[in-house]
């Protein structure tokens, strides 16, 4: 079969290759691919900054935004031939750690855990793919067009989950939430802050382009230029750039007893000048929160894969902005200016 592959630590090896068939070890789960959702870490993996193969090889098959249909499932699973399925992205340490043990994997405590497709074990880019049942999800079989979106919705989902976790420290009636980055990370957290009730504002440094009107039809409103400008200092700002100076703009608008979650993986070097006495004082003084988010444990993708039912399905499958054939892999890694979610479909020639 086919799979989209990269020769960790070596820049630009991304390539198509024949691959042996998923071993039976590696999962009692067999998938047949339908999409595959490509994102940043993807590109960084591709770039040689992140990414590790598994003990032994050379090759990683890479992707970790898997939509697929079950071919072979073992009795008592909970899975049958024909389920539409995602598979999970991270899998515990072998110790396994506090965290790990007790399923929230999301957590790891001792960084031992393995991610498909980007820390040493091969992901979703592949024809075919094999899964443990306890590290696959379920979907609705009328989440076929969009279901590829449950991956980064699960990231969200843990994000807004540890919000509100936070949030229970003390009487809490949250109003507003900015969101930093109206990439599909932005506009996912930005679809959970409206299913909410909450007042969304979403800030991207575009100006024309699928993204404004996407803000608008869900219903929140669209800014562009600094931070400052929205006129009102959030509740909960949930920051999806990764971007320094955007960082910094958070920091600085966060409102009284707020909560900011850094939801963006930054790139390295990139240095600013702080003035963290003015900052500490302000956090001190202000009650403020903030923290970082990471991946998702299996009641995040349950609670994922609710959002997405509840949500407009025309809204959602304007996410998805350019389909490419596994034969196509090279124009699926352009870049393009309007590209929101760029997806592998492996039906299409
Ligand atoms: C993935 C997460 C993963 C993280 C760090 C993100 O792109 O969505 O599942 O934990 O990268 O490797």
């Amino acid at each position: 079969m086919k799979a989209l592959t990269i020769a960790p630590g070596k820049a630009d090896s991304a390539a198509v290759l024949e691959v042996a068939e998923p071993a039976p070890l590696e999962g009692s789960l067999l998938v047949q691919a339908l999409e595959l959702g490509l994102c940043g870490t993807d590109f960084e993996l591709i770039s040689a900054e992140y990414g590790w193969a598994p003990p032994g090889k050379d090759h990683l098959i890479i992707g970790h935004e898997s939509l697929g249909t079950v071919q072979e499932a073992p009795e008592g699973s909970g899975f049958s031939k024909g389920d539409l399925v995602v598979g999970l992205v991270r899998h515990p340490d072998p110790v396994p750690c506090v965290a790990c043990g007790a399923g929230e994997f999301d957590m790891c405590r001792n960084n031992r855990y393995t991610e498909r497709g980007i820390k040493e074990i091969n992901g979703f880019a592949s024809e075919r793919w094999r899964t443990d049942p306890a590290f696959a999800v379920k979907l609705d079989s009328n989440l076929r067009d969009v279901g590829v979106l449950t991956e980064p919705t699960s990231v969200v989902a843990k994000a807004w989950d540890h919000i509100e976790r936070i949030g229970r420290r003390a009487v809490w009636k949250p109003k507003t939430v900015l969101v930093t980055g109206a990439g599909p990370i932005g506009l996912l957290a930005a679809l959970l802050g409206v299913q909410r009730g909450l007042e969304v504002h979403v800030l991207d440094r575009v100006q024309d382009g699928p993204k404004p009107k996407l803000v608008e039809d869900l219903g929140a409103t669209y800014h562009t230029g600094p931070v400052k400008d929205i006129k009102l200092c959030p509740d909960i700002i949930i920051e999806c750039t990764g971007v320094a100076s955007v960082i910094v703009e958070t920091i600085e608008q966060l409102g009284n007893d707020g909560i900011l979650c850094l939801a963006g993986v930054s790139s390295h070097n990139q240095n600013v000048t702080l003035d963290i006495g003015n900052i500490n004082r302000t956090l001190v003084l202000e009650n403020s929160v903030i923290f970082g988010s990471v991946n998702a444990n299996h009641n995040h993708w349950q609670l994922a894969e609710e959002a997405l039912r509840k949500a407009d399905r025309n809204w959602l499958s304007r996410l998805i902005t350019r389909k490419e054939s596994l034969n196509d892999w090279k124009k699926a890694l352009e870049r393009h200016s309007d590209d929101i979610k760029v997806v592998l479909d492996f039906g299409k020639n």
